[in-house]
């Protein structure tokens, strides 16, 4: 093994959900370590100041306006990519959301068809459309956020946890099918990272400390300590890791 095996020079890396965040943190890891970019959220203004970081690294970044939470979205952030760039090397589908925490018994089927919709098939078709092209072009990469809550329930979490334990499960069914394609397909999952999206879990005194004293580390992640799992399991020195689901969690129990 050597620093090259860590390098992405030269490719490309397309990262969904990605103006702020893990997903954000996960492209500038990307672009630090040679890929160029295409970036996604529904606000261009952030979307755009993470584009000039990345150029600022001497890389190509596309950034693109979409939600990525139905299949119009989808679709149409992929033809602009494709526009751009003839061939994806890497995709980390990231986008994933927890509208309304409620016991499943009063989950609303709107709520749940919602979720599902943005964290579990919005993961497949996204793996479906950049995955053909992988395919045509002799291998690639895909990398699923998915989260600790996809392996340890959560009360009040039903809907959110159900979806990422199928993201762990897509991610075994593809790595098995897409191997034969070069394609690898790896699943991460974040123990409580500080962002935008958890934030109602680290403000609050009381859950914060229980989730720090439930934790080896005693402290709650950075986005930049999942990216860089995220850049292992995207370059070369996992080369004979596929359909595994790794943790990143500072030893929660
Ligand atoms: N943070 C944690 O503690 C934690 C733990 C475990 C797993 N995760 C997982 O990590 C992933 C990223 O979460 P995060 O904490 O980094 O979230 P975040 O900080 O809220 O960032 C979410 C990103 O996605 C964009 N986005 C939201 N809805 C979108 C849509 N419909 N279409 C396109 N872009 C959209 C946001 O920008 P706009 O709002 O401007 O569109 C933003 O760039 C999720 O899959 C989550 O489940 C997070």
């Amino acid at each position: 093994m050597e620093w090259k095996d860590f390098e992405l020079t030269g490719r490309v890396a397309v990262v969904t959900g990605s103006s702020r965040g893990i997903g954000k943190a996960i492209a500038l890891r990307f672009a630090k370590a040679g890929a160029n970019l295409a970036i996604c959220s529904r606000h261009m203004q952030e979307l755009e100041e993470v584009a000039k970081e990345i150029r600022s690294y001497g890389r190509k970044c596309l950034p693109v306006e979409a939600n990525v939470g139905q299949r119009q979205g989808i679709e149409s952030f992929f033809a602009k990519v494709f526009e751009s760039y003839s061939q994806i090397n890497i995709l980390v589908n990231n986008l994933g959301i927890n509208p309304k925490l409620s016991f499943l018994i009063d989950t609303e089927e709107s709520v749940w068809d919602r979720v599902m919709e943005t964290n579990l098939k919005g993961y497949l078709l996204a793996s479906q459309i950049a995955g053909r092209n992988m395919r045509d072009h002799g291998g690639g990469n895909i990398i699923n956020i998915s989260s600790f809550g996809g392996i340890q329930p959560a009360r009040g979490g039903g809907a959110y946890c159900i979806s990422k334990a199928g993201v762990n499960m897509l991610t075994k069914v593809m790595a098995q099918e897409m191997a034969r394609d070069n394609i690898r397909v790896n699943a991460i999952c974040p123990g409580l990272i500080r962002t935008e999206f958890s934030r109602v879990l680290w403000e609050d005194p009381k859950n914060l400390s229980y989730r720090v004293e439930n934790s080896a580390m005693r402290r709650i992640g950075e986005p930049e300590e999942v990216a860089g799992m995220a850049l292992y399991l995207a370059a070369d020195a996992s080369s004979f890791v596929t359909g595994d689901v790794l943790l990143v969690t500072g030893g929660r129990i």
